[in-house]
């Protein structure tokens, strides 16, 4: 079984909190977790735009590494609303969501606009963590592959093997995420994850393929984290509700790392 150099775990806080609250969970989160050290071990927190000040300004890189939830693809222009990479880095962002399920399928965007955001991050040495997933009646219906691949393929289009090293996939299934959602067997996830490597391997070549990240993301918990991270191909979990109080998110992450370490 191969085996990344680091566990990548992190949480997307979603519309959640405010730059107040992002602050005091920051600060628990770093505090509880800095004795688990960070030699095999990447932990990163998503915030609000808006919370992202705030966040650099108290939190330790060597620690906790900070990502946006989205990004728009131009530098600068007729945008409104949208924040640019070079506005992220200000702020010490190093990575940037893009395509999480909400975006998609909220907002409606295609795998066309996630392309042009990996290109703009890319060009900006952002790593990009690109979220993709197939919705309950496409896996109902046998598609769930046919799903992958395209996302993978259209919203990796023009990137190079040599800029695709810094790339991370997020497998979230749709119909895993959030309120109502259920969460995926460790089977299933595997399994998905070991297609989604195929496709990259196709792209970019076995080495290249072989070191990006690939995580878990959808109801993730206390009692699926330590089964799921001791699957093939799952090199970390993307957690959402279960991450959201600091000592939750501690306690996977202290009962998931020794099993990673072991793995
Ligand atoms: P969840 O969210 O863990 O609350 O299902 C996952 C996600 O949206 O990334």
């Amino acid at each position: 079984m191969m085996k990344q150099d680091k566990l990548l775990i992190g949480t997307n806080t979603k519309m959640y909190k405010t730059a107040a609250q992002t602050a005091q969970f920051l600060t628990g989160l770093q505090q509880l977790t800095a004795p688990l050290g960070r030699e095999d071990m990447e932990l990163f927190v998503i915030p609000s735009y808006t919370a992202l000040e705030t966040a650099a300004r108290i939190t330790d890189p060597g620690l906790i590494r900070l990502g946006a939830q989205n990004m728009g693809w131009e530098d600068e222009g007729q945008f409104s609303g949208e924040i640019s990479p070079l506005m992220l880095k200000e702020h010490g962002v190093s990575t940037v969501m893009i395509g999480h399920s909400e975006r998609r399928h909220v907002f409606l965007e295609t795998d066309e606009m996630e392309n042009k955001k990996v290109l703009c991050a890319l060009r900006h040495k952002l790593i990009p963590l690109l979220c993709v997933g197939e919705k309950g009646e496409e896996k109902a219906a046998g598609k769930s592959e046919e799903v992958l691949r395209r996302q993978l393929e259209k919203g990796l289009e023009g990137v190079t093997a040599e800029a695709a090293a810094c790339l991370r996939i997020a497998y979230e299934p749709v119909w895993a995420i959030g309120v109502g959602g259920v969460p995926a067997s460790k089977e299933y996830a595997s399994q998905m994850h070991s297609f989604i490597r195929q496709v990259l391997t196709e792209l970019f070549g076995m080495d290249t393929a072989a070191a990006i990240p690939l995580l878990y993301g959808g109801s993730v918990n206390p009692e699926n984290a330590p089964e799921l991270i001791l699957m093939d191909n799952i090199d970390g979990l993307f957690i959402g509700r279960s991450a959201w109080q600091e000592d939750n998110f501690a306690k996977i992450i202290g009962t998931v790392l020794p099993l990673w370490r072991n793995k």
